[in-house]
């Protein structure tokens, strides 16, 4: 079932460096890509990053709505992701897009004109904070997180619940590069070393 996630929370669902893919929208024309190169960048209000590749056609919905939505692929998705990652949405007829053109079904998002794709296992809503530096020289784009979802067999109460218990299709996605990916693996907790003589 997916649930909102509270905004000063919504970094944690990039926070362990899964793979994400972009999607956005404008003038009728929807697209979607991976990205591996993304991260949080902010509590509240919650910003991300990502590199979006000026070859990209992604890049040019983003550049003209001034939107974007980071969508957390899971391990069943994962020749998806792959099909998205090496696929342009420009080489398709402009009646298809790069969704029904691989049978990925996808609903709207709350604050965004961006789809966002079924079968994710957490969505952020994102406006582009003009850094138009930042574009041009590096690719890279910020966003303010304006609404934040997630599946809530994974990730509940501001905290992600994978572990030996959890279907392993939806552990998330995260890619080294050539199709080989890993997906995440155990949860753990660790208190730091004890503190040295000098601090207080
Ligand atoms: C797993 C994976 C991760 C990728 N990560 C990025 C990335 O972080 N930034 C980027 O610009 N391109 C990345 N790419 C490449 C784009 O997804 C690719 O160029 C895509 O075809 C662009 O699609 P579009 O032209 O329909 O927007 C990645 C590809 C794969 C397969």
């Amino acid at each position: 079932m997916r649930t909102a996630v509270d905004l000063p929370r919504a970094y944690r669902l990039l926070n362990h460096g899964p793979t994400v893919l972009v999607s956005a929208a404008h003038g009728g024309r929807r697209n979607i890509m991976a990205a591996a190169w993304n991260m949080a960048l902010d509590f509240a209000p919650p910003k991300v990053a990502v590199v979006i590749d000026k070859s990209t056609w992604t890049r040019e919905l983003v550049e003209a709505s001034g939107q974007f939505a980071l969508n957390v692929p899971c391990r069943a998705q994962a020749a998806a992701t792959l099909a998205l990652g090496q696929r342009s949405g420009r080489d398709l007829p402009a009646e298809q897009d790069k969704f029904a053109a691989h049978g990925l079904s996808h609903f709207a998002a709350s604050r965004i004109d961006a789809p966002l794709l079924d079968g994710c296992v957490a969505w952020l809503e994102c406006r582009v904070l003009d850094e138009v530096h930042n574009q041009q020289k590096y690719d890279l784009f910020i966003g303010e997180v304006v609404a934040a979802w997630a599946d809530s067999r994974v990730f509940a109460d501001g905290h992600w619940r994978i572990g030996p218990e959890t279907d392993p299709a939806l552990h998330t996605l995260h890619y080294v590069a050539g199709g080989h990916f890993f997906a995440i693996g155990d949860a753990f907790e660790a208190q730091p070393l004890p503190a040295p003589q000098g601090y207080s």
